[in-house]
Protein backbone atom coordinates (compact mmCIF):
# COMPACT_ATOMS: atom_id res chain seq x y z
CA UNK A 1 0.00 0.00 0.00
CA UNK A 2 1.41 3.38 -0.63
CA UNK A 3 0.13 5.46 2.11
CA UNK A 4 0.76 8.65 3.08
CA UNK A 5 0.57 8.54 6.86
CA UNK A 6 1.16 5.33 9.00
CA UNK A 7 0.67 6.04 12.61
CA UNK A 8 1.27 3.25 13.68
CA UNK A 9 5.48 4.16 13.72
CA UNK A 10 4.68 6.55 16.40
CA UNK A 11 3.31 3.14 17.94
CA UNK A 12 5.93 0.56 17.40
CA UNK A 13 8.15 0.42 20.67
CA UNK A 14 7.77 1.02 24.53
CA UNK A 15 10.69 4.08 23.70
CA UNK A 16 8.89 5.41 20.90
CA UNK A 17 5.84 5.64 22.79
CA UNK A 18 6.96 6.59 26.27
CA UNK A 19 8.79 9.32 24.06
CA UNK A 20 5.58 11.11 22.51
CA UNK A 21 3.24 9.96 25.15
CA UNK A 22 0.96 13.51 26.14
CA UNK A 23 0.08 12.62 29.54
CA UNK A 24 2.83 12.37 32.71
CA UNK A 25 1.50 11.46 36.19
CA UNK A 26 4.01 11.28 39.02
CA UNK A 27 3.57 10.88 42.48
CA UNK A 28 4.24 14.96 42.20
CA UNK A 29 0.48 15.20 41.28
CA UNK A 30 -1.01 12.99 43.96
CA UNK A 31 -2.63 13.57 47.27
CA UNK A 32 -3.17 10.89 50.13
CA UNK A 33 -6.69 10.56 52.15
CA UNK A 34 -5.52 9.60 55.22
CA UNK A 35 -8.41 7.76 57.72
CA UNK A 36 -7.31 8.40 61.46
CA UNK A 37 -8.92 6.96 64.90
CA UNK A 38 -8.44 7.72 68.52
CA UNK A 39 -6.23 4.78 70.18
CA UNK A 40 -3.17 2.70 70.77
CA UNK A 41 -1.86 0.85 67.65
CA UNK A 42 -4.81 0.39 65.46
CA UNK A 43 -4.86 -0.20 62.22
CA UNK A 44 -8.19 -1.16 61.00
CA UNK A 45 -9.69 -2.70 57.87
CA UNK A 46 -12.25 -0.95 56.23
CA UNK A 47 -14.60 -3.53 55.24
CA UNK A 48 -15.62 -2.38 51.90
CA UNK A 49 -12.35 -0.72 50.85
CA UNK A 50 -9.91 -3.51 50.74
CA UNK A 51 -6.38 -2.43 51.27
CA UNK A 52 -7.06 0.50 53.03
CA UNK A 53 -6.85 0.96 57.07
CA UNK A 54 -8.26 3.54 59.44
CA UNK A 55 -4.68 4.59 61.80
CA UNK A 56 -4.67 5.93 65.11
CA UNK A 57 -1.91 8.60 65.54
CA UNK A 58 0.68 6.96 67.25
CA UNK A 59 0.83 4.79 63.50
CA UNK A 60 1.88 7.75 61.84
CA UNK A 61 5.34 8.37 61.97
CA UNK A 62 5.65 4.85 60.02
CA UNK A 63 3.05 5.93 57.52
CA UNK A 64 4.85 9.42 57.00
CA UNK A 65 7.66 7.93 56.59
CA UNK A 66 6.68 5.40 54.06
CA UNK A 67 5.37 7.79 52.40
CA UNK A 68 7.70 10.95 52.37
CA UNK A 69 10.22 7.48 50.94
CA UNK A 70 7.67 6.83 47.92
CA UNK A 71 7.91 10.89 47.30
CA UNK A 72 4.03 11.32 48.20
CA UNK A 73 3.86 14.96 50.11
CA UNK A 74 0.89 15.67 50.11
CA UNK A 75 -2.26 14.34 52.84
CA UNK A 76 -5.94 14.89 53.35
CA UNK A 77 -6.68 14.14 56.58
CA UNK A 78 -10.04 12.90 57.85
CA UNK A 79 -11.32 11.73 60.99
CA UNK A 80 -13.60 9.18 62.61
CA UNK A 81 -14.86 10.96 65.76
CA UNK A 82 -16.21 8.71 68.47
CA UNK A 83 -20.06 8.96 68.61
CA UNK A 84 -20.06 10.37 72.09
CA UNK A 85 -18.63 13.47 70.73
CA UNK A 86 -21.14 14.02 67.65
CA UNK A 87 -23.64 16.72 68.30
CA UNK A 88 -25.81 18.56 66.06
CA UNK A 89 -23.70 21.61 66.54
CA UNK A 90 -20.00 20.30 65.52
CA UNK A 91 -18.58 21.17 68.46
CA UNK A 92 -15.78 18.43 68.86
CA UNK A 93 -14.99 19.90 64.94
CA UNK A 94 -13.42 23.04 66.81
CA UNK A 95 -11.81 21.30 70.11
CA UNK A 96 -8.53 22.24 69.73
CA UNK A 97 -7.74 18.91 71.78
CA UNK A 98 -9.88 17.05 68.78
CA UNK A 99 -8.63 14.32 67.09
CA UNK A 100 -8.24 16.16 63.89
CA UNK A 101 -6.32 19.15 65.32
CA UNK A 102 -3.99 16.99 67.43
CA UNK A 103 -3.61 14.79 63.87
CA UNK A 104 -2.26 18.37 62.14
CA UNK A 105 -0.03 19.03 64.96
CA UNK A 106 1.54 15.30 65.30
CA UNK A 107 2.31 15.07 61.24
CA UNK A 108 4.05 18.76 60.80
CA UNK A 109 6.51 17.39 64.02
CA UNK A 110 7.18 14.07 62.31
CA UNK A 111 7.33 15.90 58.39
CA UNK A 112 7.43 19.61 58.66
CA UNK A 113 8.00 19.66 54.80
CA UNK A 114 4.44 17.12 54.47
CA UNK A 115 1.46 19.38 53.01
CA UNK A 116 -1.18 18.89 55.11
CA UNK A 117 -4.60 19.12 53.66
CA UNK A 118 -7.91 19.11 55.99
CA UNK A 119 -11.62 17.58 55.66
CA UNK A 120 -13.89 20.98 56.51
CA UNK A 121 -17.38 19.50 56.91
CA UNK A 122 -19.68 18.20 60.18
CA UNK A 123 -20.49 14.98 58.96
CA UNK A 124 -18.08 12.67 61.08
CA UNK A 125 -19.14 15.15 64.09
CA UNK A 126 -22.86 14.97 63.05
CA UNK A 127 -25.41 13.19 64.68
CA UNK A 128 -27.19 13.11 61.60
CA UNK A 129 -24.04 12.28 59.36
CA UNK A 130 -24.86 15.70 57.73
CA UNK A 131 -22.65 17.96 56.55
CA UNK A 132 -24.12 21.16 58.05
CA UNK A 133 -26.59 21.96 61.00
CA UNK A 134 -30.02 20.49 60.95
CA UNK A 135 -32.87 22.16 61.87
CA UNK A 136 -36.38 21.07 61.37
CA UNK A 137 -35.00 18.50 58.74
CA UNK A 138 -33.39 20.88 56.93
CA UNK A 139 -29.38 21.19 56.29
CA UNK A 140 -29.14 25.07 57.37
CA UNK A 141 -26.40 27.41 55.60
CA UNK A 142 -25.48 30.02 57.43
CA UNK A 143 -24.95 28.44 60.87
CA UNK A 144 -23.27 25.70 59.41
CA UNK A 145 -20.77 27.87 57.21
CA UNK A 146 -20.16 29.78 60.89
CA UNK A 147 -18.67 27.43 62.12
CA UNK A 148 -17.13 25.58 58.85
CA UNK A 149 -15.23 29.02 59.18
CA UNK A 150 -14.13 28.21 63.15
CA UNK A 151 -12.87 25.03 61.82
CA UNK A 152 -10.98 26.72 59.32
CA UNK A 153 -9.02 28.61 61.82
CA UNK A 154 -8.73 25.45 64.68
CA UNK A 155 -6.89 23.59 61.50
CA UNK A 156 -4.85 26.47 60.53
CA UNK A 157 -3.87 27.09 64.02
CA UNK A 158 -2.68 23.19 64.23
CA UNK A 159 -0.81 23.52 61.49
CA UNK A 160 -2.70 22.97 58.19
CA UNK A 161 -1.22 24.24 55.44
CA UNK A 162 -4.90 23.53 53.47
CA UNK A 163 -8.20 23.31 54.36
CA UNK A 164 -10.45 21.57 51.97
CA UNK A 165 -14.19 22.23 52.58
CA UNK A 166 -16.11 19.54 51.50
CA UNK A 167 -19.19 20.64 52.59
CA UNK A 168 -20.92 22.57 49.47
CA UNK A 169 -22.88 25.18 51.51
CA UNK A 170 -23.02 28.35 49.95
CA UNK A 171 -20.83 31.59 50.87
CA UNK A 172 -18.46 29.20 52.78
CA UNK A 173 -15.41 29.71 50.81
CA UNK A 174 -15.21 33.42 51.63
CA UNK A 175 -16.42 33.14 55.16
CA UNK A 176 -13.43 31.05 56.05
CA UNK A 177 -10.88 33.09 54.03
CA UNK A 178 -12.39 36.20 56.02
CA UNK A 179 -11.99 34.06 58.84
CA UNK A 180 -8.46 33.13 58.20
CA UNK A 181 -6.92 36.34 57.36
CA UNK A 182 -8.54 38.02 60.36
CA UNK A 183 -6.87 35.60 62.69
CA UNK A 184 -3.24 36.32 60.65
CA UNK A 185 -3.16 33.20 58.39
CA UNK A 186 -2.77 34.30 55.12
CA UNK A 187 -0.63 31.49 54.02
CA UNK A 188 -3.40 28.57 54.54
CA UNK A 189 -4.70 27.71 51.26
CA UNK A 190 -8.09 26.56 50.68
CA UNK A 191 -8.81 23.69 48.15
CA UNK A 192 -12.14 24.05 47.91
CA UNK A 193 -14.64 20.71 46.80
CA UNK A 194 -16.33 23.32 44.44
CA UNK A 195 -17.93 20.43 41.93
CA UNK A 196 -19.21 17.66 44.71
CA UNK A 197 -21.43 15.74 43.14
CA UNK A 198 -24.74 13.52 45.40
CA UNK A 199 -23.06 10.48 44.26
CA UNK A 200 -23.59 6.62 45.17
CA UNK A 201 -19.78 6.44 44.79
CA UNK A 202 -19.07 7.44 48.53
CA UNK A 203 -20.96 4.56 49.96
CA UNK A 204 -17.27 2.62 51.01
CA UNK A 205 -15.71 6.43 52.94
CA UNK A 206 -19.11 6.60 54.81
CA UNK A 207 -18.11 2.79 55.87
CA UNK A 208 -15.14 4.16 56.91
CA UNK A 209 -15.83 6.97 58.85
CA UNK A 210 -19.37 5.96 60.23
CA UNK A 211 -20.71 8.94 58.30
CA UNK A 212 -23.35 8.29 56.46
CA UNK A 213 -26.93 10.65 56.48
CA UNK A 214 -29.25 9.57 59.43
CA UNK A 215 -32.34 10.60 57.21
CA UNK A 216 -32.46 11.69 53.79
CA UNK A 217 -29.74 12.26 50.95
CA UNK A 218 -27.49 15.06 50.68
CA UNK A 219 -28.99 16.26 47.26
CA UNK A 220 -30.40 19.67 48.91
CA UNK A 221 -26.50 20.91 49.04
CA UNK A 222 -24.29 17.91 46.67
CA UNK A 223 -24.73 18.56 42.73
CA UNK A 224 -26.90 16.88 40.82
CA UNK A 225 -25.09 14.79 38.43
CA UNK A 226 -27.24 15.34 35.54
CA UNK A 227 -25.28 19.41 35.23
CA UNK A 228 -22.46 20.04 34.07
CA UNK A 229 -22.76 23.99 33.44
CA UNK A 230 -22.93 24.71 37.52
CA UNK A 231 -19.61 23.22 37.59
CA UNK A 232 -18.22 26.17 35.96
CA UNK A 233 -20.76 28.01 38.14
CA UNK A 234 -19.56 26.67 41.19
CA UNK A 235 -16.10 26.84 40.81
CA UNK A 236 -15.73 30.36 39.37
CA UNK A 237 -17.69 30.95 42.44
CA UNK A 238 -15.36 29.75 44.98
CA UNK A 239 -12.01 31.23 42.93
CA UNK A 240 -14.01 34.26 43.69
CA UNK A 241 -14.42 33.68 47.00
CA UNK A 242 -10.92 32.89 47.45
CA UNK A 243 -10.13 29.01 46.51
CA UNK A 244 -6.17 28.50 45.71
CA UNK A 245 -7.74 25.01 43.69
CA UNK A 246 -10.44 23.83 43.16
CA UNK A 247 -11.99 20.22 43.03
CA UNK A 248 -14.11 17.83 40.90
CA UNK A 249 -15.85 15.04 42.78
CA UNK A 250 -16.00 12.05 41.70
CA UNK A 251 -13.54 12.15 39.12
CA UNK A 252 -13.93 8.73 36.87
CA UNK A 253 -17.65 9.34 35.48
CA UNK A 254 -16.74 13.31 35.58
CA UNK A 255 -14.10 13.46 33.10
CA UNK A 256 -16.17 15.71 31.01
CA UNK A 257 -16.68 17.61 34.18
CA UNK A 258 -12.96 18.36 34.85
CA UNK A 259 -12.07 18.88 31.41
CA UNK A 260 -15.17 21.95 31.48
CA UNK A 261 -13.64 23.29 34.68
CA UNK A 262 -10.40 22.95 33.64
CA UNK A 263 -11.14 25.10 30.23
CA UNK A 264 -13.12 27.54 32.33
CA UNK A 265 -10.48 28.56 35.34
CA UNK A 266 -6.90 29.89 35.66
CA UNK A 267 -6.47 27.94 39.41
CA UNK A 268 -5.29 24.60 39.54
CA UNK A 269 -7.89 21.67 39.33
CA UNK A 270 -7.96 19.02 41.42
CA UNK A 271 -9.99 15.98 40.97
CA UNK A 272 -10.78 13.22 43.96
CA UNK A 273 -10.55 9.10 42.98
CA UNK A 274 -13.39 8.60 45.39
CA UNK A 275 -13.85 5.75 47.60
CA UNK A 276 -16.53 3.78 44.99
CA UNK A 277 -14.03 4.00 42.00
CA UNK A 278 -11.13 2.57 44.44
CA UNK A 279 -13.49 -0.12 45.81
CA UNK A 280 -15.17 -0.74 42.10
CA UNK A 281 -11.30 -1.65 40.91
CA UNK A 282 -10.28 -3.33 43.66
CA UNK A 283 -13.53 -5.78 43.74
CA UNK A 284 -12.90 -6.40 40.27
CA UNK A 285 -9.34 -7.29 40.66
CA UNK A 286 -10.32 -9.51 43.50
CA UNK A 287 -12.38 -11.55 41.41
CA UNK A 288 -9.64 -11.49 38.49
CA UNK A 289 -11.79 -9.86 36.28
CA UNK A 290 -9.31 -7.07 35.83
CA UNK A 291 -5.96 -6.33 36.18
CA UNK A 292 -5.18 -4.04 39.31
CA UNK A 293 -2.41 -2.22 38.64
CA UNK A 294 -3.49 -2.06 34.95
CA UNK A 295 -7.01 -0.36 36.07
CA UNK A 296 -4.99 1.88 38.59
CA UNK A 297 -3.03 3.33 35.63
CA UNK A 298 -5.49 3.57 33.41
CA UNK A 299 -8.20 5.22 35.25
CA UNK A 300 -5.43 7.66 37.14
CA UNK A 301 -4.15 8.44 33.68
CA UNK A 302 -7.49 9.26 32.10
CA UNK A 303 -8.50 11.48 35.20
CA UNK A 304 -5.48 13.51 34.39
CA UNK A 305 -6.00 13.64 30.88
CA UNK A 306 -9.13 15.05 31.48
CA UNK A 307 -7.15 18.09 32.91
CA UNK A 308 -6.25 16.98 36.63
CA UNK A 309 -3.54 18.99 37.81
CA UNK A 310 -3.82 16.88 41.09
CA UNK A 311 -5.29 13.77 41.68
CA UNK A 312 -6.49 12.47 45.42
CA UNK A 313 -6.28 8.94 45.46
CA UNK A 314 -6.49 5.65 47.48
CA UNK A 315 -4.08 4.23 45.19
CA UNK A 316 -1.49 6.97 45.75
CA UNK A 317 1.19 4.10 47.58
CA UNK A 318 0.35 2.11 45.01
CA UNK A 319 0.76 4.45 41.90
CA UNK A 320 4.18 5.36 43.29
CA UNK A 321 5.34 2.08 43.80
CA UNK A 322 5.00 0.84 41.01
CA UNK A 323 6.13 4.40 39.22
CA UNK A 324 9.57 3.75 41.07
CA UNK A 325 9.56 0.18 40.77
CA UNK A 326 8.94 -0.24 37.48
CA UNK A 327 9.96 2.92 35.53
CA UNK A 328 9.59 0.85 32.29
C1 LIG B 1 -17.74 14.49 53.57
C2 LIG B 1 -16.91 13.87 52.51
C3 LIG B 1 -17.29 12.77 51.76
C4 LIG B 1 -16.20 12.45 50.97
C5 LIG B 1 -15.20 13.35 51.25
N1 LIG B 1 -15.65 14.25 52.20
C6 LIG B 1 -18.53 11.98 51.78
C7 LIG B 1 -19.82 12.63 51.58
O1 LIG B 1 -19.92 13.76 51.09
O2 LIG B 1 -20.81 12.00 51.94
C8 LIG B 1 -16.16 11.28 50.04
C9 LIG B 1 -14.81 10.72 49.72
C10 LIG B 1 -14.82 9.38 49.13
O3 LIG B 1 -15.88 8.75 48.86
O4 LIG B 1 -13.72 8.87 48.90
N2 LIG B 1 -17.95 15.82 53.55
Amino acid sequence: MNLSRRFRRLRGTSAIRELVAETRLTPDHLITPLFLIEGENKKEAIASMPGYYRLSLDLLEKEIQELNQLNLWSMLLFVKAPDHLKDNEGKEAVNPEGLMQRAIRKIKSISPQTLVMTDVALDPYSIYGHDGIVEDKQIVNDKTVDVLARMSISHAMAGADFVAPSDMMDGRVKAIRDALDNKGFTQTGILAYSAKYASCLYGPFRDALDSAPGFGDKKTYQMDFRNSTEAVKESLQDIDEGADMVMVKPAGAYLDIIQKVKMNVTVPVAAYQVSGEYSMIMAASANGWMDEKQAMLESLTAIRRAGADVIITYFSKKFATNFYGNKK
